[in-house]
């Protein structure tokens, strides 16, 4: 499913729940995986191996889902790329506590309004989104896809949006944004983060994503988790506001299929 290389998409589809197995050539159960897309290729999303280590399972792996893109735990995801395969996004989980005590502040900065996503169009964000992700940054793409933007704020990939999910803006303008998506099998998500690249608003995610994790505790909800890719500053930023890291995991395109 899409071609999509930001924080959410490709950790998990809920809308794909057939399950895959792979054996090998005993019939032993290697590994077992949700079966999806990316970028039209199959998938194996969120690969577990089944008893035998990475390198034993490996070579049942690459025989079994030739050009496929697999998603794994990051050690499993190296084994594959020795094996021939090919790094397309190396990821990290976070996850946040939180509590409506500590995270209940309001939103003090008069020049910047803040208001719920959903009052906006999603055409609204795409200025801000696109100048967010050059192509130098490591989501960033030369053909930005405005779609993969729609798909989240309607809700039609990760869950519905939370009514954490907000925009500021600035004289009108949308100059950052945060959507937070009710993602049935990870939970609160945040699906997306990003401000206008102009120094002047340098500081607002963070700001934003703050005022946003205080609406979500506020709403009760007891945590919100996110991916962040390798190589991201915005790590610093996860980290400075209190998430943790979880797992890592990588997603490897496998050699050899038809393309
Ligand atoms: C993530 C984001 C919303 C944070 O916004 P912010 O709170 O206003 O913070 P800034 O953008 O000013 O910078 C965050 C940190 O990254 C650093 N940084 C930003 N861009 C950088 C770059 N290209 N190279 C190195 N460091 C960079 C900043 O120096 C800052 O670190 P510091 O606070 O220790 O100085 C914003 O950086 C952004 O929109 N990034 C692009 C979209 C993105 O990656 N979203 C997150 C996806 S997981």
């Amino acid at each position: 499913m899409l071609g999509h290389r930001r924080m959410n998409l490709m950790t998990t589809d809920e809308s794909v729940r057939t399950r895959g197995t792979v054996f090998d050539r005993d019939g032993t159960l290697v590994a077992d995986y949700r079966l999806g897309n990316r970028s039209g290729r199959p998938a194996a999303l969120d690969l577990r191996l089944h008893r035998l280590p990475a390198e034993a399972a490996a070579p049942a792996i690459l025989t079994a889902l030739p050009g496929w893109v697999v998603s794994a735990h990051a050690d499993t995801g190296a084994v594959l790329i020795a094996s021939g395969g090919r790094l397309v996004r190396h990821l990290h989980r976070y996850a946040r506590e939180l509590d409506p005590e500590a995270d209940g502040d309001g939103w003090a900065d008069p020049r910047i309004e803040v208001r719920p996503v959903t009052s906006v169009p999603p055409s609204a964000l795409y200025d801000s989104w696109i100048a967010a992700y050059p192509p130098e940054h490591p989501d960033g793409t030369s053909h930005p896809n405005p779609e993969d933007l729609d798909v989240l704020y309607h809700g039609r990939v990760l869950g519905p949006l939370l009514d954490a999910s907000v925009v500021a803006l600035d004289r009108d303008r949308v100059v950052a944004a945060v959507l937070v998506n009710d993602a049935e099998l990870l939970g609160p998500w945040i699906s997306e983060v990003f401000r206008d690249p102009d120094p002047a608003y340098a500081g607002l995610g963070a700001r934003l994503l703050r005022h946003a994790l205080g609406l979500a505790a506020r709403a009760g909800l007891p945590s919100i988790g996110l991916a962040v890719t390798e190589g991201n500053p915005a790590r610093t930023v996860y980290e400075r506001l209190g998430f943790r890291p979880g797992e890592s995991f990588m997603h490897v395109v496998l050699p050899g299929g038809e393309r």
